[in-house]
């Protein structure tokens, strides 16, 4: 699709008031998005898996208003969150010519997560696919002709531009973000369910969250891809990023767990290895990371279960493993791995459905 077609050509239907509710996973990328253009073009294609547990309830209450102009409120569990405004006032701004309605109305945002908010994990993923399907709900009842599919793609395109990894939180399963050669309707614009076969072993991947750090991110993600931009190894990785997409290609379709784990590690460890050579530098894994990633790596030589380990921007370390073994890995972490994790805390998870709207 082109961004033309996200902007609205017909006048709205006008409705007073009223309320939408919807929630939205958070996602684990195994091709990692890692540098962007400018409107949140990544510099690379990226796929995730869709999880399941880690999710974000949000509550849309609208109310027309006088006067035109932007106006909402939000609240995280219940209380004002001033600190999230910013970013949704710009997530706003950004799609206010797709969604003119934003002006017109007056906002109530009241948002939960499954997870504890000061966990580590990205909330921004599950948070804005979970806002920008409300919008997109609130958008099928004011333009009543809209077609379902199309809001779908709107969701993730609108969901990208609050955060880059929330549009590849809409559908479940495995989503590919970014314009890739070897994946017919792949865009730049929106996430797309990957569209070819998937071996039956990764319909219901597990992965085992380690909370090594439940601190505040030491660099935030716009700062962190916008060091790709100066990033001396820049072209290489975005190469290898496309590299890796088409080896997954194949592996996806055939359950070639070895090719799959390698790909998987690789990435994770590139994505680290960019931060620590940029200008600034930053090293974001704490030696726990290193200690799980070690004592993961000597358990899968003992056991021969194929576990491995995938990382975000930050310390704490994903555990993915086919389900038939989620019992002996998840015994493995709760005798070892948990000694390493804040408090020993860490969260169970698997590859999930999508966002979902809730009938309120
Ligand atoms: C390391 O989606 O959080 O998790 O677009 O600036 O909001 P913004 O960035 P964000 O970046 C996520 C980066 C990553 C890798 C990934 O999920 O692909």
């Amino acid at each position: 699709m082109r961004v033309e077609e996200f902007i609205p050509t017909q006048q709205f239907k006008a409705i007073e008031n009223g309320t939408v509710c919807c929630t939205a996973p958070s996602n684990i990328a195994l091709v990692k998005y890692w540098g962007k253009k400018t409107h949140q073009i990544p510099a690379n294609p990226s796929i995730s898996f869709t999880l399941n547990n880690c999710k974000t309830t949000t509550i849309l209450k609208y109310k027309v208003k006088p006067s035109k102009g932007l106006s909402f409120e939000v609240f995280l569990e219940g209380k004002p969150k001033e600190d999230f405004k910013p970013k949704i006032q710009q997530f706003f701004e950004r799609i206010l010519i797709y969604a003119p309605y934003l002006e017109t109305h007056h906002f109530q945002i009241e948002t939960s997560n499954t997870f504890p908010h000061s966990s580590g994990i990205a909330s921004s993923a599950s948070g804005m696919s979970a806002l920008a399907m409300c919008l997109v709900q609130l958008e099928r009842l004011l333009y009543p002709d809209s077609d379902a599919a199309f809001l779908k793609h709107k969701a993730s395109f609108l969901a990208r531009l609050g955060s880059g990894s929330a549009c590849r939180s809409i559908e479940g399963g495995l989503v590919v973000w970014g314009k890739h050669k070897g994946i017919s309707g792949s865009s730049d614009l929106q996430g797309l369910k990957f569209p070819s076969e998937v071996h039956a072993v990764f319909q219901d991947y597990q992965d085992a969250i380690l909370l090594v750090d439940k601190g505040e991110k030491q660099v935030s993600s716009s700062v962190g891809h916008n060091l790709m931009h100066q990033h001396p190894f820049a072209t290489q990785r975005f190469e290898q990023a496309h590299a890796h997409l088409d080896q997954l290609i194949p592996i996806l379709k055939n359950g070639d767990l070895p090719s799959f784990i390698k790909i998987v590690e690789l990435e994770a460890l590139t994505l680290h290895a960019m931060m620590m050579c940029s200008d600034p530098y930053f090293i974001l894994m704490k030696p726990n990371t290193l200690e799980i990633i070690n004592a993961l790596w000597a358990f899968r030589k003992a056991s021969k279960i194929p576990v491995c380990f995938t990382l975000d921007a930050g310390a704490n370390v994903h555990v993915l493993h086919p389900k038939k073994y989620a019992s002996k890995v998840n015994e493995f972490i709760s005798i070892k791995l948990a000694n390493y994790c804040q408090n020993k805390h860490y969260i169970l998870d698997s590859v999930g459905k999508g966002a979902e709207s809730i009938e309120f």
